[in-house]
């Protein structure tokens, strides 16, 4: 038996929905927290199976976690450095936060190979660098990561890619190594402020984070603190292009609108109309929209994460639109379920060419990975008929409770459970 999402296309959205805390902050935040010598409330935490997996690793490491609402405190101190060869590992990408976390901590972590969305390779060697730049021995056997040091020493660090993973790993494996650890060429998304944020609520020395130069000064003891994680600006721009693809009026609120800039820009040249408030977007109906052409790049850049969402509303655009992603070049499983649903699209290396308008029918697809479920419901809310969508564990990853929200907003969307 397994769980599907179901969508009868064609209902208009009107009213508000408030946006989560950020996932791919959260993921960081909780490893972290792991560093401090004391409990670390985190408030904001969205209820995603990420957030699940994280918790169960925690217990693993015999860390006390305290789970209310929205509230998770975490308490490292009675925590004992177990391998981390456990299958829950392999669920999610950000378990190798933990790398960084626990090499920082104790000199020493065993880990499994991280899973999570395939997008095409996810290589780690960045992360391996930095560790082994600042003085530890990584060796990879069984289908895991050992990494070990006597002494984590600070040194200057150069990413080749400016990698969010590489970036945050790299600054929690150097919150006490001695001296200064300087990242160059570093990541600048938001989540990465808020992890050093956290890091320096706790007592830590990190300067420049959001720019690409990070200096981490090593600190002695890290305490406890508590902190709010920030809104999920993919969350809020999966929203906001819902809005554009079938809103009457809807407002998008608790969100961050700087953050979601290059999304913004875009749906402003297809001619979406929207009032960019502090910390809220509404949009209301817009006819005749405009086709557009995306590259996907760092931050400030379009995010990779939405090009697959704003491509299921780039099948009902008048004319040709260009989506090159320069992050993910294989990160384009989502169109040939809109293929199969009725989409004009051509995949060619790392990028798609989608005509519209196409009037899209209901079929049964799949979220192969969590922005491919996104865009999947997208496609759904507007096709002609019903869709199914499979494989909705992705969604649950990393969206919180997309169908009550959506439900609330007037849309048709159920769960149902059905046979293998
Ligand atoms: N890369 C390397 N070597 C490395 C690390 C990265 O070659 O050691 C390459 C990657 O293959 C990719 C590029 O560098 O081509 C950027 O990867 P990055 O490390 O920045 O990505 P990530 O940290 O693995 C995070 C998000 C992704 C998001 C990307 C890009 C988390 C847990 N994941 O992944 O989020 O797409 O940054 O913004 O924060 C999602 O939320 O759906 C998702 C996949």
């Amino acid at each position: 038996m397994k769980q599907v999402i179901k969508i009868e296309g064609g209902k208009s959205l009107n009213g508000e929905v408030y946006i989560s805390g950020s996932k791919n902050a959260t993921v960081a935040l909780i490893p972290a927290a792991v560093l401090a010598n004391e409990p670390v409330t985190i408030l904001g935490v969205p209820e995603i199976s990420d957030v699940a997996s994280l918790s169960e690793i925690l217990r693993i490491l015999h860390a006390d976690i305290e789970e209310k609402d929205d509230v998770l405190v975490i308490d490292p101190r009675n925590m004992v450095n177990v391998d981390l060869e456990q299958d829950v590992v392999t669920k999610l990408r950000a378990s190798y936060y933990f790398m960084g976390a626990l090499l920082g901590k104790y000199g020493y972590v065993r880990i499994k190979m991280p899973g999570g969305c395939y997008l095409g390779p996810r290589p780690i060697d960045l992360h391996i660098k930095g560790f082994e730049a600042l003085g530890a021995v990584v060796t990879y056997e069984r289908g895991g990561y050992t990494i070990s040091a006597d002494k984590l020493v600070g040194t200057k660090i150069f990413l080749d890619i400016a990698s969010v993973g590489a970036t945050i790993n790299i600054m929690m494996a150097s919150v006490y190594a001695e001296g200064r650890t300087t990242i160059e060429n570093a990541a600048r998304e938001p989540e990465i402020i808020d992890v050093a944020t956290l890091l320096n609520k706790m007592g830590a020395n990190i300067r420049g984070a959001g720019t690409n130069v990070i200096t981490i000064d090593g600190v002695k003891n890290l305490n406890g603190c508590i902190h709010e994680i920030i809104p999920d600006r993919i969350e809020a721009g999966t929203f906001v292009i819902m809005a554009a693809a079938c809103a009457e009026e809807m407002k998008i609120s608790n969100i961050i609108p700087k953050h979601i800039e290059a999304l913004t820009s875009k749906l402003e040249e297809m001619g979406v109309k929207m009032n960019i408030g502090v910390d809220s977007i509404t949009v209301r109906h817009s006819d005749h929209l405009k086709a557009v052409d995306i590259t996907t790049k760092p931050y400030p850049g379009f995010a990779t994460d939405l090009q697959q969402p704003l491509t299921a509303l780039l099948t009902q655009v008048q004319g040709v639109s260009h989506v090159t992603d320069t992050v993910y070049s294989e990160r384009f499983k989502h169109c040939l379920e809109l293929q199969r649903m009725g989409a004009d699209i051509e995949i060619t290396n790392g990028s798609s060419t989608i005509t519209g308008p196409k009037k899209l029918y209901g079929d049964k697809v799949t979220a192969t990975d969590l922005r491919c479920g996104a865009s999947m419901i997208i496609a759904g809310l507007l096709a002609e008929g019903i869709t199914e969508i499979h494989d909705i564990y992705h969604i649950d990853r990393g969206y919180d409770d997309i169908d009550g929200k959506l439900k609330k907003l007037g849309a048709n969307i159920w769960r149902e459970t059905i046979e293998d």
